[in-house]
């Protein structure tokens, strides 16, 4: 149940052989992440159980698994659209674990990029206006 990771692309050589003496933290960092959501009239639904993860800058990863796997928990959580029941989710340093949500909002605007596999664009805009609205979250000015 635990959702496969696959590499796409690594590191040049030369990164590689850098980073060896002077180890950089990775960018993205789970440690014995678990997701359970609470539902009516259930206790609860397992979807992540005890996921650790490390991304490093440049990396690039796809999260691929059997459907029901987890793999769009594991997104969301990334994303910080949510959060994991227990375990820690350090980016780029900064443990997220305990940030309430006003501060998880905050890093969600600036830090984190978000493609959509079903569309997620108003309708009532053009696109232009769509790329606009989270700018106008994360208080970037026009
Ligand atoms: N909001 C939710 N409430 C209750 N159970 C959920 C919710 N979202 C997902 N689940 C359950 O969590 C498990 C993982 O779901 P999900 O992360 O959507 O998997 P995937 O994206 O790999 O198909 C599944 O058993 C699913 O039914
Ligand atoms: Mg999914």
């Amino acid at each position: 149940m635990i959702p496969r990771i696959l590499v796409l692309a690594d590191y040049p050589e030369e990164r590689t052989r850098s980073r060896e003496h002077r180890p950089e933290p990775a960018i993205i960092q789970l440690e014995h992440v678990t997701k359970a959501y609470q539902t009516i009239g259930r206790v609860s639904v397992p979807a992540l159980h005890d996921v650790d993860l490390s991304i490093d800058t440049g990396e690039m990863v796809a999260v691929t698994g059997e459907p029901n796997s987890g793999t769009s928990t594991l997104m969301n959580i990334l994303g910080c659209l949510d959060t994991p029941t227990s375990g820690r989710y350090i980016l780029d340093g900064r443990d997220l674990s305990a940030l309430p949500n006003r501060q998880l909002n905050r890093i969600r605007a600036t830090t984190v990029g978000f493609a959509f596999n079903l569309a997620q664009l108003r309708p009532d805009t053009n696109l232009v206006r769509n790329v606009e609205l989270p700018m106008v979250f994360a208080l970037r000015p026009r």
